[in-house]
């Protein structure tokens, strides 16, 4: 058994000069936790993108026919960057400058594509599939949402402030496409105290209105795709969202053909007041006694169901693809039947937080999910909890520790979740940045056979996981829920793998060297050791 080389992420405060997240720059309001780890350095381990261009982010693409199409080439590499493509089926064109295609495309078919991307110092090729049918979201979604840092405080402003950031970032070069805002774009009755969130609440034909913050939906959306970006928001199947907004019950057709006129590309659908509606549709308990506490109705799968294919049939009217996005918390396990009702990914769990509690629970509550996931389908364990978080107005530095945000961005990569950063990308720093801005790791969430892993050992509160890559390589995670440094081992045959292998470190995009029947590395508390290893035969047909 070889070992290996890996340090691990952890420490002295002192080692180097790199950014320290230490206790005192948490938030006075948040409390400390009661024994008090050594603080953690916030190592940068994704190398800087080097100056000759790259191609990143997904290489399979799905649209329907006759629909508006636009993706954005992401490359990284110095600028002035000119594109070009052959292959590019009839209807869509590329422009040379800025790397976004656009057009439509008339038939069903698949079409094999190879982009570049060209400046001083070279050119990259990368193969691209675009897939015009049925089947939209082949990989699931990277992008921003506004409710984990804005919440009920959300305007107009910080969502151009959002795109704007995607871009000046870098992050778009990376892949990363949606800016989703989430709950309070609509008027909200029940916050009569605050004029920005009052107004008509549809117009005399019904359409909904949205409140003064967002005076202009379509003129928004103009904004976010004049940067290459999409644009998504939020709705809810009830009479109202979950903090209490005008949502799409018994407009749904309506509703859908707005975001359509407003060119939105994304919509995430809250179960919340639907509840009512649903308890209204049973019969009334047969026990219930005067002043006996209010039992929760027992909702049956088929009125469950039933808000979302509503949805899902008024969203199939409109000309434009929508990514649809069930939020329903996992009842019903979603898993089993969100595909079949037509959601592009669904919620498996309640909100998340900032915490580790939060995280390693919903995170690694995965396990068995990997079944129901593919292309155009995805589990979605909600959005992410790195920089600067709040649920706005006010926001602090995320409370999870450096190696718990390399947990998060690697389980979430390995599931394959929809990436949805859940932070203010303004005031991002460039550890922040370096989570998210890491090809290799991302390339694990994109990859095209759109594969969830699995957990394939545990022992300890030592976790490995792995989903299969469209190469024939494998991704592994190695992970330690405990809260001391320890050894976790990966073995060739818990992976149904034999021979030797390359094993690459995907944070460090290093390989590390050849290995048989196993891997290991000491792995820091709540730490991981995200690997990419190549080269093993099948051990099982
Ligand atoms: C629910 C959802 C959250 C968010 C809020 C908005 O709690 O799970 O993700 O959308 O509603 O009110």
């Amino acid at each position: 058994m070889k070992k290996n080389a890996l340090c691990s992420v952890v420490f002295a405060a002192a080692a180097c000069g790199l950014a320290l997240l230490s206790t005192s720059s948490r938030s006075s309001a948040q409390p400390a936790p009661a024994s008090q780890p050594a603080p953690e350095v916030a190592e940068i381990l994704t190398p800087k993108a080097a100056p000759a261009p790259r191609i990143n982010g997904a290489k399979v693409f799905g649209v329907r026919p006759n629909h508006p199409f636009l993706f954005t080439i992401a490359a990284t590499g110095d600028r002035p960057m000119t594109f070009s493509a052959t292959g590019l089926p009839a209807g869509l064109a590329l422009d040379a400058n800025t790397g976004r295609i656009t057009g439509a495309l008339a038939q069903e078919g698949e079409f094999k594509v190879t982009l570049s991307a060209k400046n001083s110092l070279g050119t990259a090729k990368s193969k691209f599939k675009i897939i015009c049918g049925p089947t939209i979201g082949l990989t699931p979604a990277m992008g921003w949402n506004s409710w984990n840092c804005f919440a009920d405080a959300v305007t107009a402003q910080h969502v151009i402030d959002a795109a704007d950031a995607m871009v000046k970032s870098g992050l778009i070069n990376h892949g990363w496409t949606y800016i989703n805002i989430d709950d309070f774009w609509e008027v909200n009755p029940r916050r009569t105290n605050d004029p920005s969130l009052q107004g008509p609440e549809r117009d005399a034909g019904g359409k909904i209105v949205p409140n003064p913050r967002f005076p202009d939906m379509k003129g928004l959306a103009e904004y976010v795709h004049g940067l290459g970006l999409k644009i998504g928001l939020y709705s809810s199947p009830g009479p109202l969202t979950c903090g209490g907004c005008v949502a799409s019950y018994q407009h749904e057709d309506q509703d859908a053909q707005s975001y359509g006129e407003w060119g939105f590309d994304y919509l995430k659908y809250d179960w919340c007041s639907y509840n009512s509606v649903a308890a209204a549709s049973l019969p009334p308990p047969t026990n219930a006694a005067p002043g006996a506490p209010r039992r929760r109705p027992q909702i049956d799968l088929a009125t469950r169901q039933k808000p979302y294919a509503v949805m899902r049939a008024a969203l199939d009217k409109v000309p434009r693809d929508i990514l649809f996005s069930f939020c329903q918390y996992g009842d019903a396990n979603v898993w089993e039947w969100g595909a079949q009702i037509g959601g592009n990914s669904w919620r498996t769990t309640g909100d998340i937080t900032d915490t580790w509690a939060s995280l390693s629970r919903i995170g690694f509550s995965q396990a068995g999910h990997e079944k129901y996931a593919g292309p155009g389908h995805f589990n979605d364990p909600d959005m992410m909890i790195v920089g600067r978080v709040g649920w706005g107005p006010r926001l602090h530095p995320t409370r999870l520790t450096p190696n718990e945000q390399y947990t998060h961005v690697s389980l979430w990569c390995l599931l394959s979740a929809p990436l949805l950063i859940g932070c203010d990308m303004t005031a991002m720093d460039d550890f922040t940045l370096s989570l998210l801005s890491n090809d290799e790791v991302l390339a694990v969430d994109q990859d095209s056979l759109g594969r969830q892993a699995a957990r394939l050992s545990q022992t300890n509160n030592l976790e490995v996981w792995a989903k299969d890559l469209e190469d024939g390589s494998m991704a592994v995670g190695l992970f330690n829920r405990n809260t001391n440094a320890q050894e976790v081992i990966a073995k060739w045959s818990d992976l149904g793998l034999k021979g030797r292998a390359t094993v690459r470190d995907l944070w460090r995009q290093k390989d590390i060297g050849k290995f048989k029947d196993e891997f290991h590395a000491t792995v820091p508390r709540h730490g991981v050791v995200l690997v990419k290893i190549t080269g093993a035969t099948a051990s099982k047909p």
